[in-house]
């Protein structure tokens, strides 16, 4: 990977805007903000600069990437079936935290797909990523801009700690709003299933559709992780079966250990003679920081902690604590996002 020199861009200035534009145009590198978190943009129809993301994320190339349209109705070009689901979706959900996940046109690189037949689509609502992606006029291939398996960045400030001197400008719109990444759907005539919660749960799916989630095959004979057409029916990919979802993503360094609230007050003093220093992220008001700990709280309301989340990691991160004890959130659905980026960030 070749150094770069990083502009600090702000999306408040016209003339900020109109050079990060240029930038992707030429193909390079610009991290930008969404509604979810930031991502790191290239133009997705120039396979050199989609590769030069997996270079500065130290991303694997397997890993697919999203594609990011100005508008819902731009989705269409990119792929070679758009089900009347996938409209009744992007009319409910977009712009918003949703991605789609349909068969690709050969318009869209091998790059952007890691060589699979289905891209992933994504229109945001964030102002400042549609203005920007709207100026480059073209689809914008843009995964989170963080270090590959670290943890996504929710400020420019965070993308500058992992990616300073590795990409070509980062254009700031103050904070993520949402806070977590979007909700990936799988989708084909009649069937679909979460590959990835995120803030559109999949009850909110299920009303839209009027049908269930495709029941997951990963436990059957089917061999189905690429979603490809194997006769005459194409099979969806095993749930988590999206090639991102290593197990341990999303992760702070050090230690990280997910514990209910009784475990977490009962070991926490034994975690910190045992690691060093201990950082906690208690949810509401319940649990009282443990004396010699870092403590963070997040409100128990899953958007409030969805928020926060990230940057809170990010701090404990900072402050040097060795482990991390995470106290575990309620078991409702709503809440369904983000426990499971935290049991990632456990590993
Ligand atoms: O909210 C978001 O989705 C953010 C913002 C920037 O849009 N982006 C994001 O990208 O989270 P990334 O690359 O960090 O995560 C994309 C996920 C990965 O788990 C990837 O494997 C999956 O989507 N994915 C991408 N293309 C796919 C495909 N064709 N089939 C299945 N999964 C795919
Ligand atoms: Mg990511």
């Amino acid at each position: 990977m070749t150094a770069r020199k990083t502009q600090r861009l702000s999306a408040s200035r016209p003339r900020d805007l109109a050079e990060a534009a240029r930038l992707l145009r030429e193909g390079g590198l610009v991290a930008f903000p969404t509604e979810t978190v930031y991502g790191l943009g290239a133009h997705a129809l120039e396979p050199l600069a989609v590769r030069a993301i997996f270079a500065a994320k130290g991303r694997p190339s397997h890993n697919p990437l999203i594609v990011h349209v100005a508008e819902p109705a731009r989705a269409q070009a990119l792929v070679t079936e758009w089900p009347a689901s996938a409209q009744t979706l992007a009319d409910a959900f977009w712009p918003g935290p949703l991605t789609l996940v349909l068969p690709k046109t050969s318009d869209v690189p091998d790059e952007v797909t890691a060589g699979g037949p289905t891209v992933a689509l994504r229109c945001p609502s964030h102002p400042v990523a549609r203005e920007l992606i709207e100026r480059v006029g073209a689809p914008i291939a843009a995964p989170s801009a963080n270090k590959s398996e670290h943890v996504s960045p929710t400020t420019a400030a965070h993308v500058l700690a992992d990616l300073d001197g590795r990409i070509d400008a980062v254009l700031d719109g103050g904070q993520s709003g949402l806070g977590i990444e979007s909700t990936v759907v799988w989708l084909s005539e009649g069937q679909w299933r979460v590959l990835r919660p995120g803030s559109v749960t999949q009850q909110q799916l299920h009303d839209v559709l009027g049908v269930a989630p495709r029941p997951d095959l990963a436990q059957s004979n089917v061999s189905a992780s690429s979603g490809q057409g194997t006769g005459a029916e194409r099979m969806p990919p095993a749930a988590h079966a999206s090639p991102g979802l290593m197990k341990r993503h999303y992760a702070p360094a050090g230690t990280v250990r997910l514990l209910d609230a009784a475990t977490l007050a009962r070991e926490s003093d034994h975690l910190m003679k045992t690691q060093g220093s201990l950082g906690v992220l208690l949810c509401g008001e319940e649990v009282p920081v443990p004396s010699g700990a870092h403590g963070m709280r997040l409100p128990r309301d899953p958007a409030g902690y969805a928020r926060g989340l990230y940057a809170a990691l990010r701090d404990l991160e900072e402050l040097g604590c060795a482990a991390i004890a995470i106290q575990a959130v309620p078991e409702d659905p709503s809440w369904a996002a983000i426990a499971d980026r935290l049991q990632r960030a456990a590993g």
